[in-house]
């Protein structure tokens, strides 16, 4: 950490203790994020109904930038962009800015999201709601609103002791994301004594980053003096940071802004603690360690007790147009390619079509993140050591990707109707879009042993970062089998993981989700085989490229979506339509690795020459040119570079980005006639394209 290293060394003097998570969560930065966005691409001014986020610095910037921040949707003039803060708003809030017709960019996070949708199920199985949380704080206000005849709010543990519900009452509870853990954990106790068959997440409600940041608080809070947390008054988080160093027996203040710091707090402190709230941008705590270096504190140390990867991408809708293609970039076509025209906006159905899509995701990558970290606890709690494999897939799942296999099969689920909020349905198709992102996990980590590739996604793969590890530690026996090693098992627990969550899934569905694991690993074992013989035959290879990769990708995702969806009539559309997209999507693959920019891809450029992959460009190539195909059949002397250079000479590149357009044009007419909800078939013509034409 810069300011700690700057000042370490400085001085023996009174010190500050930086805890570590601190600021920013991924629901606040996505939710600043989507303000940006929207200045960016519809102008000044854009709407917020309440503050984005509950910090004063935060607020103030964005307005200075053009947001106007206002109380209610009604104050927001008819038409224009009203964006909903990170703390949510109520079924009310959404329907009354629907027929002021405002064009509504939602920042609710997801985890709040996540609340309210528990809250529709209890809701629908006529359960009576105990919202454990703050009746004035918005979030509360929003969550309440989903089943206000139903719901009670419950406060603080006084009040968990004396609400009364008739005899029979069948209830369950929910929580504010921003609580004390550990006061709620005392609330729920008691509601359990009292409400035996009370049903309820305990306190998982509350988000991984209040959770984090009062462990944080813990620690540092023992350590300390006083204890410093930077947030706004109305910041919940924050204020809850306070409380937990204080019951700890440790001082505290809440310090919206540096000049709020009476240095009387600090007579007699030798040690402050240090740290902010999730809504408090980090310039506040650099100006806050610069003051106190001015009262003396120069000494600084982080005391790090998490690593936090999650983060949130803003709704579909908000691309930047270098994100779109609409900046002439090379690499972007432009999104209607088959009739030439530019990129245009989409319509509102397709936006609504894309957000829900998002809403979802949101939710299956919540849960794998969920499932992750309560499996590094588990076997970490065991041995420190049986947590690597698991925080690889963590790591790999954290880095980011594109999710597709995910958006797919929720697209598949959606555009085949989908079914009501809080149906056994919807929540079979966040497991299985989760299940799908940790079997995609299983296949890249294995695949980077295959390949032999040295990056994924960005960072070192996980069989090279396991093997410098041994490395540096001078560990016994060789370092790259170490790696691979760890890659294996790291992978195998990551299909373990995707079977898991898969478990419950319906039985055609279940059907759908065991072929198409088996179809990917059977291709992975072809991609292998014709490498290992140099056999470029075009017919195998594209039968590989749609079998190792297209069908898990983009059909079976889909296929798996409408079933859930309990929409067999769709496949038959869904397979000439995944297949086709499938096998574009490998294609670009291939194109990436031999003509593309790692730095944008994270992966190698040149790799599958290297590594003899007797993929349809190679094959294709040296059906056309005698160059190409006597330098492959002289597999003693493998020359990656002037193989690479016949290839480009050859022409292939444009006879398969023909091949590109044809089959976008295919997966696109298989949809004409598709009996698809509202929005959805323009939403999956974009899709085609954005996996066709991709540059990364
Ligand atoms: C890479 O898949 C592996 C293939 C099947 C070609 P993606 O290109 O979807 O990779 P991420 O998930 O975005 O990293
Ligand atoms: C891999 O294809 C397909 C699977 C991961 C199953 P590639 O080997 O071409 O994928 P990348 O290029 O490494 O992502
Ligand atoms: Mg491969
Ligand atoms: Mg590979
Ligand atoms: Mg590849």
């Amino acid at each position: 950490m810069a300011i700690a290293a700057e000042n370490r060394k400085k001085s023996g003097g009174k010190k500050v203790i930086l805890a570590e998570p601190r600021g920013f969560c991924a629901g606040v930065d996505r939710a600043i994020e989507i303000v940006e966005r929207a200045l960016e691409i519809h102008g000044a001014p854009v709407y917020v109904r309440k503050q984005i986020v509950h910090n004063e610095h935060v607020v103030r910037e964005l307005e200075e930038r053009g947001a106007v921040f206002v109380d209610s949707e009604s104050e927001v003039p008819e038409g224009a962009v009203c964006i909903f803060s990170a703390h949510g708003v109520s079924p009310q809030v959404r329907t009354n800015a629907a027929s002021r017709q405002l064009n509504v960019i939602d920042a609710t996070c997801p985890l709040v999201s996540k609340v309210h949708q528990e809250a529709r199920r209890f809701a629908r199985d006529e359960r009576t709601l105990l919202l454990i949380g703050h009746a004035d704080h918005e979030e509360i206000e929003g969550t309440y609103g989903e089943a206000p005849d139903r719901t009670l709010i419950v406060e603080d543990a006084d009040e968990a002791r004396r609400i009364e519900l008739p005899e029979g009452t069948n209830a369950a509870f929910l929580t504010q994301t921003t609580l004390s853990v550990d006061d709620t954990s005392e609330i729920v106790d008691i509601l359990r004594e009292r409400f035996p068959g009370i049903v309820g997440a305990g306190s998982e409600d509350i988000c991984y980053a209040s959770q984090n940041r009062q462990n944080a608080i813990k620690a540092i809070a023992g350590r300390s003096d006083f204890v410093l947390v930077i947030g706004s008054t109305n910041s919940s988080n924050s204020v809850r940071m306070v409380e937990v160093a204080e019951a700890l027996g440790t001082p505290g203040k809440l310090l919206p802004s540096v000049d709020l710091l009476d240095p009387t707090w600090l007579d007699g402190v030798e040690t402050v603690g240090v740290s902010s709230g999730a809504s408090a941008p980090e310039i506040l705590v650099r100006q806050v360690i610069e003051r106190l270096a001015e009262l003396g504190y120069t000494d600084i140390e982080s005391e790090v007790t998490a690593k936090e990867t999650v983060v949130f991408r803003p709704p579909s809708g908000l691309e930047l147009p270098h994100e779109r293609g609409e900046d002439g970039t090379p690499e972007a076509k432009p999104a209607d390619v088959t009739a030439g025209k530019a990129a245009k906006a989409p319509s509102t159905a397709a936006r609504k079509a894309a957000a829900d899509a998002d809403e979802l995701l949101a939710r299956s990558v919540a849960r794998i993140e969920d499932l992750l970290r309560e499996e590094v606890e588990r076997w970490g709690g065991v041995d420190a050591r049986a947590a690597a494999p698991i925080e690889a897939v963590a790591e790999l799942v954290a880095a980011g990707g594109k999710r597709l296999r995910p958006t797919f099969c929720i697209s598949g689920y959606l555009a085949a109707g989908g079914a009501p909020d809080g149906s056994a349905a919807e929540d079979a198709v966040v497991n299985a879009a989760a299940g799908l992102e940790l079997l995609h996990a299983f296949a890249l980590i294995h695949d980077d042993v295959l390949d032999n590739s040295p990056t994924r996604r960005g960072e070192p793969t996980t069989h090279v970062k396991h093997a410098k590890r041994h490395a540096e530690h001078g560990w016994a026996g060789e370092a790259r089998r170490y790696g691979e090693g760890v890659a294996i098992v790291a992978g195998d627990l990551a299909f373990s993981y995707a079977n898991k969550i898969t478990s419950t899934l319906p039985g055609p569905a279940r059907d759908i989700w065991t072929y198409l694991g088996t179809e990917m690993i059977v291709g992975q074992q072809l991609d292998m085989a014709l490498a290992a013989e140099l056999t470029p035959d075009p017919d195998l290879a594209r039968w590989v490229a749609v079998c190792k990769s297209g069908q898990y990708t983009i059909h079976r995702p889909l296929a798996l979506g409408a079933a859930i969806a309990g929409r067999t009539d769709l496949h038959e559309a869904f397979e000439t339509y995944g297949v086709a997209a499938g096998e574009a999507f490998q294609l670009r693959d291939d194109l990436l690795d031999a003509f593309g920019d790692s730095a944008a891809t994270g992966k190698p450029a040149g790799l599958d020459v290297s590594e003899h992959k007797m993929n349809l460009l190679l094959a294709l190539a040296a059906t056309k040119d005698a160059d190409v195909a006597r330098l492959v059949d002289d597999g003693q002397n493998w020359d990656p570079e002037r193989l690479s250079a016949a290839m480009l000479a050859s022409g292939v590149r444009q006879d398969v980005e023909d091949r590109i357009d044809q089959l976008v044009r295919t997966a696109r007419t298989a949809l004409t006639d598709a009996p698809l909800a509202d929005g959805w078939r323009e939403r999956l013509d974009l899709m085609a394209e954005r996996v066709a034409y991709r540059d990364r």
